[in-house]
């Protein structure tokens, strides 16, 4: 089922001019491996920032909180080790709460269970492994107050109009005074973002060369990888970013029994990373449909943590 799926986006998008990858099929084993390598690397500075929010922030945050007790719902939960520095401050905040985290990996979820079982021993940990849509129905009928978060700059894959669409989407799922928390890396000079998304190590490079990999693997593909380079791209007008793999020579392709042709130096768009003002944050929100919105930043205003109330 999910490998029909797979295999039609992955062929619809190498079929479209310009040629096409989607960043959400970035995320295999391998694939989250060197994701946590690029959240090591200096030069990603986006994790830093966040945690340095949640450190310095949270208690701030949760003085916006107006209810006593909230379900703390996380998409795209991951590990939970930034997440902790917020339920830390909740727990201490003698605020009831119960921690949901989504996410599309049931293993994950394990890991970040047994994580924050282990420091919060009486935190009520309920995971739902599944897609943003199959575990927001879940926690659908529950009547407690909200809040969910979304960190980590995932609102940065989708492009333009789309970042709406996800928050309205969310937003079905809320009820007026529930909260929406966001995290949105900043726009900021052009060559600190640019060097984010293209370490002279490679190891941005090896992430989206993972693709093609897993393309080989799961769709019968025989992409030789070594034949394409990494390209990134950062648009300080737009706030986006892109990222490229990039044909180094004329080459054809077989992927899940078709046949597909790169010209020398043709482009393939993998990833969009979008950039935001606060201006540009605020805007999101009344696009959808939320009330009001409080940024909490960095030291440095890197970063921001948005809350958003509907
Ligand atoms: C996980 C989407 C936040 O866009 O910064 C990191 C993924 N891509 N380096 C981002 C990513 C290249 C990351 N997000």
């Amino acid at each position: 089922m999910m490998n029909t799926i797979f295999k039609r986006d992955i062929l619809e998008g190498l079929n479209s001019a310009p040629k096409q990858l989607s960043s959400k099929y970035f995320y295999d084993e391998k694939g989250s491996e060197i994701f946590q390598e690029i959240m090591q690397m200096k030069s990603y500075y986006l994790p830093g920032c966040e945690t340095e929010i949640l450190t310095e922030k949270s208690q701030e945050i949760i003085s916006r909180l107006p209810n006593p007790t909230y379900d703390v719902v996380e998409l795209g939960a991951g590990d939970g080790t930034k997440t902790a520095l917020f339920l830390d401050a909740l727990l201490k905040s003698e605020k009831t709460i119960n921690y949901l985290p989504l996410d599309i990996s049931p293993e994950i979820l394990e890991v970040n269970k047994d994580f924050l079982i282990e420091k919060f021993p009486d935190l009520n940990i309920l995971p739902i492994a599944g897609d943003y849509f199959e575990t927001l129905e879940k926690i659908k009928p529950r009547k407690n107050p909200k809040i969910v978060l979304f960190l980590g700059s995932n609102i940065g894959n989708f492009e333009g109009e789309k970042a709406v669409a996800f928050l309205k989407f969310v937003r079905q799922y809320l009820v007026k005074g529930d909260l929406f928390m966001l995290g949105a890396d900043l726009k900021k000079h052009p060559q600190t973002i640019l060097k984010a998304y293209d370490d002279p190590e490679g190891i941005t490079k090896r992430f989206n060369l993972n693709l093609l990999h897993r393309i080989n693997r799961e769709l019968e593909g025989n992409f030789i990888p070594e034949n394409y380079d990494h390209y990134a791209s950062y648009d300080p007008l737009s706030g986006t970013t892109k990222s490229f793999l990039i044909s180094k020579i004329k080459q054809n392709v077989q992927v899940g029994g078709q046949a597909i042709d790169f010209e020398k130096n043709e482009p393939v768009h993998m990833e969009i990373s979008q950039k935001y003002n606060i201006s540009d944050l605020i805007q999101l929100r009344e696009n959808a449909g939320f009330k009001t919105d409080h940024h909490f930043t960095d030291s440095q205003k890197y970063f921001s943590i948005s809350l958003f109330e509907y």
